[in-house]
């Protein structure tokens, strides 16, 4: 496992020239919410230091790239932005306008660390996700001493303890939902999987700082919090009396902060739906009727070499368990076609376990060999194009159901968030409690309230309605 999470380069931007004005940040963000919470982070810890986000790389003073080294795909583009950075770098140094500070962070730092600078010279810092906290620190390194490097080990606590609970970042203040990471890392160990290399050891933030943030998040009009860990529902932070809680609690706790109205929590995995979680279903208002729920596979054989520890029977049998309490709850999933040694079979029990949850919306992937990982070594690598056409047929499947689910809420009246405008003038889109999209006319007024709406229509990827009235909630 690699150690090295922040290096500063051998010749650094200048990032700590003296302000002038407000230093210009632009952080571009791949993969899961949690790099989206930890791009938030960044920009809150960059603050102090004078620096201002903007939405474009374009006249920026530091650029991050947050990244993702869950699919081959996703560490590629990282370095074709790099590519781009570089000449947009030395455009600027031409031009005379200062120079530009390029960082990479996240889940590719982590696992490529210096490798990146020797791919990508125009990069100056390297930084991993549970280092981003030092930034500033870093950043007055690249200045000073040139050259030094930074080792750190996976200490998520360090970094949690060194940033205050306060979110200055721009999605707390602007809009009336926010991600809060509550458990970071993985021990699970999926053979696919570079998260645990790339995040470390599962390891739960305390129920009291959860609180405090959150309650800052109500303050500021958030509605909606999205609680979020690699595994989420194994989360055991230390409750007040120093034991380990549950997200169940957790829960409980949370839906007691005036003002918050929705809570979701995501990625749960199929083992850790303890029984006190899934209660919670039937209990708490503010828990929103939607699960997202990993399954990966559907062939017993295969969610073994996966090292899933569990097979489609403990994962079907969760999901009854939960549509005990809560009838109507959305179900989603991941998937992944594809994986070594798949057969037709193996596929075709993929297909009959859609077949028997009736998914709301799922995520499916063709599996693609990361280096380190397990399976990467396995024998019996599936050709490209059968696992093309096993992804096709697949989604075809979910799409069905997704389209169905949607078209279902037709006629109904749902609570619904509205969280940005839409493209037509007075048009707003919002989420319902099953976290699909939900536009309607003339709603713009109603940005940050729950509001009951009559839903007309449901499409593939969302629903159409009308105001009906506006709700005092
Ligand atoms: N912690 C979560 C999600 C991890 S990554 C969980 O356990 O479910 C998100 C999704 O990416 C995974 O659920 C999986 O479907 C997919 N994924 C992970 N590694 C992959 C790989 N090597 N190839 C293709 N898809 C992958
Ligand atoms: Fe990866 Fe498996 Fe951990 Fe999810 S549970 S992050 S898929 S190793
Ligand atoms: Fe990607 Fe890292 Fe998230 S690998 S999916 S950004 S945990």
């Amino acid at each position: 496992m690699t150690e090295i999470l922040a290096s500063p380069a051998v010749d650094g931007g200048d990032a700590l020239r003296p302000v002038t004005g407000p230093r210009r940040l632009f952080i571009k963000t791949y993969g899961c919410q949690m790099n989206v919470y930890d791009s938030e982070r960044m920009a809150d810890v960059l603050r102090p230091l004078g620096y201002e986000t903007t939405d474009t790389a374009e006249g920026a003073d530091f650029v991050i790239l947050n990244t993702c080294h869950i699919r081959e795909r996703a560490a590629e583009k990282v370095y074709s932005e790099l590519g781009k950075l570089r000449e947009m770098k030395q455009d600027r140094a031409a031009a005379g306008r200062g120079a530009m500070t390029i960082a990479v962070a996240g889940c590719v730092a982590q696992a490529e660390g210096e490798e990146i600078m020797r791919r990508q010279p125009a990069v100056d810092l390297v930084v991993g996700p549970q280092a981003y906290h030092q930034l500033p620190e870093l950043l007055t390194r690249t200045a000073r001493a040139r050259g030094e490097r930074i080792g750190a080990d996976f200490a998520p606590n360090a970094k949690f303890d060194a940033m205050t609970s306060e979110r200055i970042g721009p999605r707390g203040v602007t809009g009336p939902t926010a991600f809060l990471t509550v458990q970071e890392g993985c021990d699970k160990f999926c053979t696919f999987c570079v998260v645990p290399y790339t995040r470390g050891a599962e390891w739960s933030r305390p129920v009291a700082d959860i609180l405090t943030e959150a309650r800052a998040l109500a303050e500021r009009g958030v509605r909606e919090i999205t609680l979020l860990g690699q595994n989420v529902n194994a989360y055991n932070g230390a409750g007040a009396d120093g034991a380990p809680s549950t997200l169940a609690r957790l829960a409980h706790a949370l839906a007691e902060i005036p003002g918050l109205d929705r809570l979701r929590y995501t990625t749960s995995h199929p083992n850790d739906m303890s029984a006190d979680l899934i209660a919670a279903h039937g209990e708490l208002d503010v828990l929103m009727p939607y699960l997202h729920l990993p399954v990966q596979s559907g062939s017993d054989r295969i969610l073994r070499l996966m090292n899933r520890k569990h097979g489609p029977k403990t994962y079907l049998d969760v999901i009854d368990r939960i549509r005990a309490v809560r009838p109507d709850i959305a179900i989603s999933g991941d998937f992944i076609v594809g994986f070594p040694g798949e057969t037709d079979r193996d596929f075709e029990d993929t297909l009959t376990l859609v077949r028997q949850v009736n998914y709301a919306s799922a995520f499916s992937f063709m599996y693609s060999p990361r280096p380190g990982t397990p399976a990467a070594a396995m024998a019996a690598q599936v050709p490209d194009a059968v696992a093309r056409e096993r992804l096709h047929a697949l989604q075809a499947l979910l799409f069905e159901q997704q389209t169905a689910f949607n078209a279902a809420q037709a006629g109904k009246t749902l609570p619904v968030l509205f969280e940005r405008k839409g493209r037509n003038p007075g048009q707003a889109i919002g989420r319902s409690p099953y976290l699909q999209s939900v536009h309607v006319d003339n709603g713009e007024h109603l940005l940050g309230q729950i509001v009951a709406v009559q839903i007309e229509s449901g499409q593939q990827n969302s629903l159409a309605g009308r105001i009906i009235q506006q709700k005092a909630a």
